[in-house]
């Protein structure tokens, strides 16, 4: 059912860890399954130069955690307030069409922990989402 990266990285997430120093926190929750995740990140220059996660979901939702992670890693704001859903699907080498919805909740963490160390600096991100 799924793929081989997807077993890999539901098995060793990668940066599933709290940081208490972040620039950028925020959390996010699937009232339909009750699955939710805190990502926090780091910036340095306007680059996300450290990133981490915890979450509490289905093997699909912490595999897609976990690559959210590493494709957000060393990526510039504006870069990954791109990042979709559809980019950890294929990072991850596919998901079951019933779980093609679980990145929903890593990516929208990040992009709302980008959003909140935006505000932190008392920043819009406006420029960034032309
Ligand atoms: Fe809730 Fe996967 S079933 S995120």
């Amino acid at each position: 059912m799924y793929s081989e990266k997807v077993m890999e990285h539901y098995m060793m997430p990668r940066n599933a860890w709290h940081m208490a120093d972040a620039d950028g926190v925020a959390c996010e929750f699937d009232a339909e399954c009750g699955d939710k995740f805190t990502m926090f990140i780091r910036v340095s220059g306007d680059y996300i130069c450290d990133v981490s996660f915890l979450g509490y979901g289905c093997g699909a939702a912490i595999a897609s955690g976990s690559m959210t992670t590493m494709l957000a890693k060393g990526k510039s704001i504006a870069e990954a307030l791109k990042l979709t859903e559809e980019d950890v699907i294929a990072a991850l080498g596919g998901l079951p069409d019933e779980k093609r919805h679980c990145p929903e909740l890593s990516v929208s963490a990040l992009h709302l922990a980008i959003l909140d160390y935006l505000a932190k600096q008392g920043r819009s991100a406006k420029g960034y989402l032309s």
